[in-house]
């Protein structure tokens, strides 16, 4: 009885343990989240720090203008406009790593890939390859620092981070203006473009602080994502070369790759990509299990019950998606990369609709995926109809979770161009990319 006794004591202490640590992790992580922003904000930027959610000042509770001008930014005409200097720039990189006689590592180059693509076409800033190479180190700088405490001293991470922000700043507010005075012979409008004008159509014209927060903003949503989901989907095919032989079957199919291997000229449009269904699935598959994002945090605005537990208003909550697509009842076999799960003859993520969430959820949800989505299918088209590649270590490396999803040590691959002509680099390619401004 005594025993029984102690067994129950012991259980009691060991589930208030564990709630007092999940509620302290809640505490600590969301607070370190809105020192994040208070931290590497301008003083002077006065727009609040919203509860909960990413956090993201530019875009918080009280900017719903700002989200019908994010509708316009990542809008079908916005993308299509966007598609061609994608895709330029995904196929210079590629050659440039077919070029290379060294294995490359992935997940860096990855990195750089997106930050380029962010500064290239989202923000239409034409600057030089070598301030570019200088901007991103900056960033990385910026972004190792950007959960540091706040503590100012000399080679702090804090100090590091500020003065790699104000250095981003001023990088940031030279495009910016260069960007302003060259209006002549622009062929379209980006990201940044449609921010000013739609913010002027709102009576809104937003300042330059504003500006550079806003874009710093969303370099940041897009950089570390979209690298991470980059570098999975890489790894996907190197694993399962029978999936990639599919999609190189869909893309003969669709006459976007000659039955001798190399590619068609043209151009690719939104439509052609919405009609390769494979490709889809295999996109999908590859954020299903390997989400870059763990979770996300929601303030909550009205007492609700949940399995019968009260969860009151006011409380912090954290929503993991890992943990919903690990647990989800509609995906069969569930550790299993099958992108022919998403295929219209199974379609396992149709029944329910909080059982798939890459991009998170609701009102929330992230604002990019449409062009993380394009960005992803251009990848694996022009990785599918220019590129061979293979692992260059014994064994692929293993997975950590923080800050996002991402190998060990990145990921070495070895690439070869298809056709070695391809492997040049071709001048025009920067020519027409800064036509853009
Ligand atoms: C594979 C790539 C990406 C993934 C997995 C991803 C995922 C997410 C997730 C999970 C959230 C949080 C949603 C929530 O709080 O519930 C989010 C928010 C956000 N994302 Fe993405 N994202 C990606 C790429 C992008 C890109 C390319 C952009 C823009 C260029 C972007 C812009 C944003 C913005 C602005 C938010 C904040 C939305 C808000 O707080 O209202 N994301 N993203």
């Amino acid at each position: 009885m005594l025993f029984e006794g102690l067994e129950l004591v012991s259980a009691l202490a060991t589930l208030a343990a564990c709630l007092v640590s999940v509620t302290l992790l809640l505490a600590v992580s969301q607070q370190l989240w809105q020192l994040r922003w208070a931290a590497t904000r301008d003083k002077s930027c006065k727009l609040p720090i919203p509860k909960g959610s990413m956090g993201f000042p530019l875009i918080g509770e009280t900017g719903h203008w700002l989200l019908q001008v994010f509708s316009k930014i990542f809008s079908h005409e916005a993308l299509q406009n966007y598609l061609p200097k994608i895709r330029l720039v995904i196929q210079d990189t590629l050659r440039a790593w077919s070029s290379c006689p060294e294995a490359i590592n992935v997940y860096q180059e990855a990195q750089k890939l997106t930050f380029r693509m962010a500064i290239r076409v989202l923000l239409g800033f034409s600057i030089p390859e070598e301030d570019l190479g200088h901007l991103f180190e900056v960033y990385q700088q910026f972004v190792e620092n950007v959960f540091s405490l706040p503590v100012d001293l000399p080679f702090s991470g804090y100090r590091r981070g500020i003065q790699a922000r104000q250095i981003l700043q001023k990088g940031l507010e030279k495009a910016i203006r260069e960007k302003l005075q060259c209006t002549q012979g622009k062929d379209y409008s980006d990201a940044l473009d449609i921010l000013i004008e739609s913010s002027k159509e709102h009576g809104k014209e937003m300042t330059m602080q504003e500006l550079k927060d806003g874009t710093l903003e969303l370099i940041f949503a897009a950089y570390a994502t979209t690298a991470s989901a980059s570098t999975s989907l890489i790894m996907q095919l190197l694993k399962h070369p029978a999936v990639l032989e599919k999609l190189r079957e869909e893309l003969r199919a669709q006459g976007i790759l000659h039955s001798g291997g190399c590619p068609c000229e043209g151009t690719l449009r939104l439509d052609t990509l919405s009609g390769l269904h494979y490709l889809d699935c295999v996109i999908k598959e590859v954020m299903r299990l390997f989400t870059p994002i763990s979770g996300g945090y929601r303030t909550v605005l009205q007492t609700f019950e949940l399995d019968g537990f009260q969860i009151p208003k006011g409380w912090s909550v954290m929503y993991s998606i890992r943990d919903t697509h690990d647990t989800a009842p509609v995906f069969k076999d569930v550790n299993v990369f099958d992108p022919d799960r998403f295929g219209q003859a199974r379609s396992e993520d149709k029944d329910g609709r909080f059982h798939y969430l890459p991009f998170g959820g609701g009102v929330r949800t992230c604002l990019g995926k449409h062009l993380a989505k394009l960005f992803l299918k251009v990848l694996a088209v022009e990785l599918a109809s220019t590129s061979r590649f293979e692992l260059a270590t014994r064994t692929f490396p293993r997975i950590t979770l923080v800050p996002v999803l991402h190998p060990v040590d990145g990921l070495s691959v070895k690439f070869f161009g298809l056709d070695s002509n391809q492997n040049k680099i071709l001048p025009e390619t920067e020519a027409m990319l800064s036509a853009t401004v």
